[in-house]
């Protein structure tokens, strides 16, 4: 029996990780899914509880567990509180203590949902595309760090990019792996042009591409990836980049697929282990109202299924779902259009399930 933790979080996080459950409840009725659950505090939920974003308790309890999903942390409440004491702080402790340095997002868009996409159809149409973050270095966690204050008490801000050659080539090697089975293409995003940092990165993720002669390795510098995204999104397959450009890179492709709220991520270890995520965050504006789509969390249980829990039909029929319940016409309102019908958190979450049945 597989053991999942579940971390609701806060905002919305509670309402999209209940329709989650929903589907993982009926999966394991339904369709033979071995899987046992408990929940825990982090972010601000845990603030309020514990006093800090990340108890002990729930770093223990995502270290024995083979799978973790998470809701989103953060919130205006705990806006004003130090940065190292932050609802945020306990998702990047969560990613730092379990290892988790494989970040894959994956932008794809829905058909149905072309026309939901600020940018034209057929500029969108058929996007497939494999963001792969570095997700437990670069300049989120480099030291120093700080805000010091100078001789005629100025203060200066300082944070520090540095990534190791292992730590490129390991996130680099994820990349190629995913690439080998998909388009075989990776485009490897830095700033080689300034940054002494990348400029390493370039030359390992062009070292590492030696041991995979099927996948075709190409550069960009980050701006113009940025440009790129929105002007010709489908020249890309897969995508592999620092932690705080994958961060910026990954919103800006979300937008691609209609809403950031149809996004899912898995983020692995070195043995596979998972925390799964939509890469939305606790949208504190629409918390409590029945407003937020609870499809990026759901699709982040599918990449559960594929990745950690290895039941690959399970995670087919998941997205098939929720292919479903689009072609039905549902929409939350993040992506609702003219002739769709809009429904609430939950009425998504309860269609999901019911289409499970049809699904292959
Ligand atoms: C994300 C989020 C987080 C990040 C925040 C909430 C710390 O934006 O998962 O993309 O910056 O990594
Ligand atoms: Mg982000």
């Amino acid at each position: 029996m597989k053991k999942l933790l579940i971390l609701p979080g806060d905002g919305i996080g509670p309402e999209i990780v209940a329709e989650a459950v929903r589907v993982l409840e009926a999966l394991r009725e339904r369709f033979g899914l071995a899987l046992e659950w408990e929940q825990a505090l982090v972010g601000g939920a845990a603030i309020d509880a514990t006093g800090g974003p990340l108890p002990e308790e729930t770093l223990k309890l995502a270290r024995e567990a083979d799978a973790v999903l998470l809701g989103a942390v953060g919130g205006y409440k705990w806006e004003s509180l130090d940065i190292s004491i932050r609802p945020e702080k306990g998702l990047l402790g969560l990613r730092a203590g379990l290892g988790l340095f494989a970040n894959l997002r994956p932008a794809l868009l829905y058909p149905q949902l072309a026309s939901a996409s600020t940018l034209k159809p057929e500029v969108v149409a058929g996007l497939d595309l494999m963001i792969v973050r570095e997700l437990t270095g670069g300049i989120y966690f480099g030291q120093p760090r700080g805000i010091r204050t100078l001789e005629g008490g100025e203060r200066e801000g300082f944070n520090t990019l540095v990534y190791r050659e292992s730590e490129i080539e390991r996130i680099c090697r994820v990349a190629f792996e995913i690439a080998g089975k998909r388009g075989r293409r990776v485009c490897s995003v830095d700033k080689a042009n300034v940054l002494e940092c990348t400029e390493l990165w370039r030359e390992v993720a062009t070292r590492t591409a030696n041991d995979y002669p099927d996948v075709t390795l190409s550069h960009m510098y980050v701006d113009n990836a940025a440009m790129q995204l929105v002007r010709a999104p489908k020249q890309f397959d897969v995508m592999v980049t620092t932690n705080l450009f994958g961060d910026i890179l990954s919103d800006c492709a979300s937008m691609l697929t209609g809403s950031i709220g149809m996004l899912p991520s898995a983020s692995l270890d070195a043995a596979g282990k998972g925390m799964y995520e939509p890469i939305h965050g606790s949208a504190p504006d629409i918390a409590g109202q029945d407003r937020a789509n609870p499809l990026a969390t759901i699709l982040s249980v599918a990449m559960m299924l594929r990745y950690t829990l290895d039941a690959p039909c399970l995670a087919d029929r998941v997205e098939s779902a929720v292919d479903r319940v689009l072609d039905q016409g549902l929409r939350t309102p993040d992506i609702h259009t003219e002739g769709t019908r809009e429904v609430g958190t939950r009425a998504m979450g309860e269609a999901v399930v019911a289409a499970l049945e049809g699904s292959s």
